[in-house]
């Protein structure tokens, strides 16, 4: 069995970046670009290229190299990763050599090390296998990925023979002017022959830049007359992040794929240009994204809705045939059947349960809405709980915060209650079943069910016998 280990840069200081986070913690499309590279290395061995491997290859957990920031990598990544400390940053083959002790303990002892670099988000795994089984049918020392591009900017140029074969990769601070001319450049993924990788890195010389290049390895194969192979791949994905304008190009390209995914999966998109979706968002068929809108995080939204314009949406769990105009919602979950908007918003702990109509201006915390409640005009919800066919009048108010106390306090509106138009509900207080509260009310008192309470405050008017008879009051009291 012939096993690879892979081992991911990511102590590197980051200077061209300006930033005091670290550079492998840069969100790209919502997730850090270290997740990127994560995500990419596990999913390997899924790929086609791999599969006539499957049985010959096998991988442990990757392990990342850290400089100074370790700590908030290590929180953020867990145990997904074994990690390895580079104490000074002294280049790339300084890096990976800070591995050697992480990869030899792994069981069995690898044949193989996979590298790549943590600012390199856009690799695709199919790519990577490709390195590996080149690689491994090649039977070669070194592998390596290049692409080919007009413009070869701050990438380690792939220095070719007459005959083709790879002599070096020259830095571009080294490089001569007929060899910054070379539009093949390196692309920051290698597979090695774990034991000449240990040996050839112990003896490499530092470089006149007084660093490690893990570059230079690909001379020193080339003298010792070892075989060297190249994979080619297209720059989209090879695209590496050390500056802002970089991670702007990264998110386009990145973006793009993301919607295509989406798009061939059979949600309609209307203007890609204008719209927004992170890397773990999943949206179901039918679906139709309108322009302006941002979906980020965690998000689920399920088939045949109707999502924008203008609408972001974090963090949220929305069902079928929802329709959500002009609005913005964080950690809220949707059920099916919601209609929400024109601007609108849920904030996190709003649960909208099927059917329910929210319509302009309305806003809802923290609170359970019933089905096929109607909230339709001017209303904030916050700490409740509604029921089901609740009517919550134009400018109704949950005045859930005690300023006096400081503290939040429940209201709950029992199920088929008819909120009148600009209540003010003072809590703790619940509205009993079937009651009603008149125009203006405010209400600090429970309310029992069926009962009809109007004023400021409000008291008691008369109990409703019936539905019918609420439903005259209503006809006076309604604003639709
Ligand atoms: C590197 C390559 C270059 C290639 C390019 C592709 C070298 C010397 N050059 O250049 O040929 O075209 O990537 O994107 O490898 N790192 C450490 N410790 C260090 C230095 C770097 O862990 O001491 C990490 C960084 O965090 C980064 C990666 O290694 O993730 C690459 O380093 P970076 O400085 O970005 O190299 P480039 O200049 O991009
Ligand atoms: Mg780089």
């Amino acid at each position: 069995m012939n096993t690879y280990a892979t081992v991911v840069l990511a102590a590197g200081k980051g200077t061209r970046m300006r930033s005091t986070l670290p550079k492998v913690l840069h969100p790209l499309a919502g997730l850090p670009l270290l997740a990127h590279v994560l995500q990419t290395v596990e999913a390997i061995p899924s790929t086609a290229a791999f599969a006539p491997f499957a049985d010959a290859l096998t991988s442990e957990r990757p392990v990342v190299v850290l400089g100074q920031e370790a700590a908030q990598i290590t929180s953020a990544f867990g145990n997904r990763c074994n990690y390895a400390m580079q104490h000074e940053q002294l280049g790339t083959g300084h890096a990976v050599l800070a591995a050697q002790s992480a990869v030899d303990a792994l069981q069995p002892l690898p044949e193989t090390v996979l590298v790549c670099y943590g600012d390199t988000p856009l690799v695709r795994s199919e790519i990577l296998a490709q390195v590996l089984v080149e690689h491994v049918r090649n039977e070669a020392t070194v592998t390596f990925l290049t692409s080919h591009t007009q413009q070869p900017s701050d990438y380690g140029r792939v220095v070719r023979d007459s005959r083709g074969h790879v002599r070096e990769i020259v830095e571009v601070k080294r490089a001569t002017p007929e060899q910054l001319q070379i539009q093949e450049v390196n692309s920051g993924v290698y597979c090695f022959d774990r034991v000449w990788l240990w040996s050839a890195l112990q003896a490499l010389p530092r470089n006149p830049a007084g660093e490690y290049y893990l570059t230079d390895l690909i001379a020193v194969a080339g003298a010792e007359e070892r075989r060297i192979a190249t994979v080619s791949g297209s720059l989209d994905e090879t695209l590496g992040i050390n500056n802002k304008v970089q991670l702007a190009e990264a998110e386009r390209v990145l973006r793009q794929r993301i919607l295509e995914q989406h798009m061939y999966a059979g949600v309609t998109i209307i203007d890609p240009a204008n719209t927004y979706i992170g890397a773990d968002v999943k949206i179901g068929a039918d679906t139709v994204i309108l322009p302006g809108t941002m979906i980020s995080g965690k998000t689920v939204i399920g088939s045949w809705c109707r999502i924008g314009p203008a609408t972001t949406i974090d963090q949220s769990t929305i069902g079928d045939r929802c329709i959500i105009r002009n609005s913005a919602l964080e950690e809220a979950t949707l059920e099916d059947e919601v209609i929400m908007g024109p601007f609108s918003h849920c904030r996190p702990g709003a649960h909208l349960a099927r059917g329910v109509r929210m319509g302009n201006f309305g806003e809802v915390k923290n609170s359970y809405v019933g089905a096929e409640t109607d909230m339709h005009h001017f209303s904030y919800i916050g700490d409740a709980t509604v029921g089901d066919h609740v009517n919550i009048g134009a400018g109704t108010i949950t005045s859930n915060y005690n300023g006096i106390t400081r503290q939040k306090y429940h209201t709950t509106i029992e199920s088929g209650a008819f909120v009148g138009c600009d209540t003010i509900l003072v809590p703790p207080v619940t509205i009993g079943e079937q009651a009603m509260t008149g125009a203006g009310a405010v209400v600090n008192k429970d309310v029992p069910p069926h009962a009809l309470v109007v004023g400021v405050p409000a008291r008691l008017l008369r109990t409703l016998q019936s539905t019918d008879d609420a439903h005259a009051q209503a006809e006076g009291d309604k604003k639709e």
